[in-house]
């Protein structure tokens, strides 16, 4: 072998041994992101097993976030992070101290009220432990009761200081909770929940995503998303005493299909006729 042959073949070595780096590491890499998505639902699956009213809400608010973030043009990393913080916002709600209250079906005392109003931060302490690994999951939980005009909780952020995040999940938040009954509570109906945002406009919400929220495509699809949820009622919590079921949007982390499809698209199709079979 000549010099030439030498180098050539060094040459091959060297790229050879880069390639199965790359593809071991590309390994490396999947296998920690299928860990990751594998222990958030895990978590998601003990909220389920605890608490299946709040699995069923966080699973609801997490489709409406993610159909306003699609909305808003917020690019996939984006939109997962607040995926993610919208299936934990309420995690705090599941702690000893509040279930009581929050499952009591009685009308909510001033001291009650004054208990719920710890769950964003008893939410964030459960959450700690990961923020290495997302670290907006924990500021997007704690800032999800804050108010755009800083009238909210635990912090008083205002305006932008309060994470996107929080700002999207809070809108669908207070959408599910309107819309849907509560214990305590009889469903008020989606247009009661629609001026609810209105209402919140500058004040509780973020304007800019308020006048998306409510732009007709976005409720149309909030209302193909409970289209949807009728025909895949998910039974959660079967074995419960009071034998209710719980409606809840089938999602997923990693092995959700795809992300909400762009609103413009998803008008474009629809206005075109549909083939004959
Ligand atoms: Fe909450
Ligand atoms: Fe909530």
């Amino acid at each position: 072998m000549n010099t030439t042959d030498t180098a050539r073949f060094l040459t091959m070595l060297a790229s050879f041994s880069t390639n199965a780096l790359t593809m071991g590491q590309r390994h490396a890499r999947q296998q920690a992101e299928r860990l990751a998505a594998a222990l958030l639902e895990t978590l998601l699956n003990a909220i389920d097993a605890n608490d299946p009213d709040t699995g069923g809400h966080v699973r609801r608010v997490a489709a409406y976030s993610l159909e306003l973030a699609s909305a808003a043009g917020l690019d996939e990393p984006t939109m997962r992070s607040i995926e993610r913080i919208a299936l934990f916002h309420d995690i705090g709600k599941i702690h000893q101290a509040l279930f009581d209250i929050v499952h009591d079906e009685r009308k909510l005392t001033p001291a009650d009220r004054r208990a719920i109003r710890t769950h964003p931060g008893r939410g964030a302490d459960v959450l700690a432990p990961i923020t290495p690994f997302y670290p907006d999951l924990r500021d997007g939980v704690l800032a999800h009761h804050e108010w755009w005009n800083g009238k909210g909780y635990p912090n008083s952020l205002r305006g932008q200081r309060i994470p996107l995040a929080a700002r999207v999940v809070a809108i669908a938040d207070t959408y599910d909770a309107v819309h849907h009954s509560r214990r305590y509570r009889g469903a008020r109906g989606v247009q009661r929940a629609l001026d609810v945002i209105a209402e919140g406009r500058g004040t509780q919400f973020d304007p800019e995503l308020v006048d998306l929220f409510l732009c007709p495509p976005l409720v149309d699809a909030l209302r193909e998303i409970e289209q949807t949820m009728k025909r895949r009622t998910v039974r959660r919590g079967r074995e419960r005493r009071s034998g209710r079921t719980q409606k809840a949007v089938d999602v997923t982390f990693r092995w959700r299909d795809e992300l909400p499809e762009p609103l413009e698209k998803k008008s474009k199709r629809k206005s075109q006729p549909r083939a004959r079979r």
